[in-house]
Formats: structure tokens, C-alpha cells, sequence
């Protein structure tokens, strides 16, 4: 099993960021954290960030055959269309995560472009986000 997971724009700040909203793990931690699941779950981790719509598009595409992908695209949630069609596009089960609750949070934050062409969405669970959106992957997962 591969579960490929994709970090969008400035979650490379986490730990910095806003921490009253995002808490004080860093991207590293959460890196740590997704390995841990998927060890647990049998399933080898691809990790990655970028600030660039573009890099996440190719990465999507890179996760052809996957098992799954599990992508936080940050603010790209709210705006891409391109990343919808890449999910869409590419055929791999796909889990939305957010850290935050974004429902609870502004407006413009409620709607995702992402998550109509993906299995499931994780809101506010924090870090520990990752690691349920990798056990279900793992776990809806024909052998
Ligand atoms: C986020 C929520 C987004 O609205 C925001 O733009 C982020 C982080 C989250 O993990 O809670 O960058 O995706």
C-alpha cells in the first residue's frame, strides 16, 4: 500500500503559524505522525509540501496508482479548480484534512472545492487528522 500526503500552501509554517488556531506541531511532527500511522496501517508514506498550485497538481499526478492521498491544500481549498480536476482526474481515493474546523472559522472558509470529488473530509481533529484519514485509506483498501 502507498498513501501519498500532500501539504499545501504555508503549512510549512506550523508550529509558528498561528499557533491559537493550528496548535504548535510542526510539519515535521506531523510528518513523524503520518509515518507512525502508516507503519501501523502497512502502508509506505509519500510526504510533501509546496506553496505552489502547479507542485500540487504534479503530485497528485505522481500518486497515480496510489492507494490513496491524503491532502491538506490549505487556502488552495477554497480557490482551485485545478486541484479538484486533478483528484478527479487521477482516480485515487482521496481524504480531505484541515486541521482547523473550517466551518467554525470565516466564511469564505466553508467552501471547499475538494471536497465533492473525495471519499471523506476530516475537520478539526488536528494532527491526529492525518492519521485517522490514513488508517481509513489503509483500511478501505483491497490487499
Ligand atoms: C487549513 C484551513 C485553510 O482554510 C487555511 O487556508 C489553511 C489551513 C487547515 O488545515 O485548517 O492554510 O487547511
Amino acid at each position: 500500500k502507498r498513501i501519498a500526503v500532500l501539504n499545501g500552501p504555508n503549512l510549512n509554517l506550523l508550529g509558528t503559524r498561528e499557533p491559537e488556531v493550528y496548535g504548535s506541531q510542526t510539519l515535521a511532527d506531523i510528518e513523524d505522525l503520518c509515518r507512525e500511522a502508516g507503519a501501523k496501517a502497512g502502508a509506505e508514506i509519500t510526504f510533501m509540501q509546496s506553496n505552489h498550485e502547479g507542485d500540487l497538481v504534479d503530485a497528485i499526478h505522481a500518486a497515480r496508482g496510489f492507494t490513496g492521498i491524503v491532502i491538506n491544500a490549505g487556502a488552495y481549498t477554497h480557490t482551485s479548480v485545478a486541484l479538484r480536476d486533478a483528484i478527479a482526474g487521477v482516480s485515487v481515493p482521496t481524504v480531505e484534512v484541515h486541521l482547523s474546523n473550517t466551518h467554525a472559522r470565516e466564511e469564505f472558509r466553508h467552501h471547499s472545492y475538494l471536497s465533492p470529488v473525495c471519499r471523506a473530509v476530516i475537520l478539526g481533529a488536528g494532527p491526529a487528522g492525518y492519521g485517522y484519514a490514513i488508517d481509513l485509506l489503509a483500511a478501505q483498501a483491497a490487499d
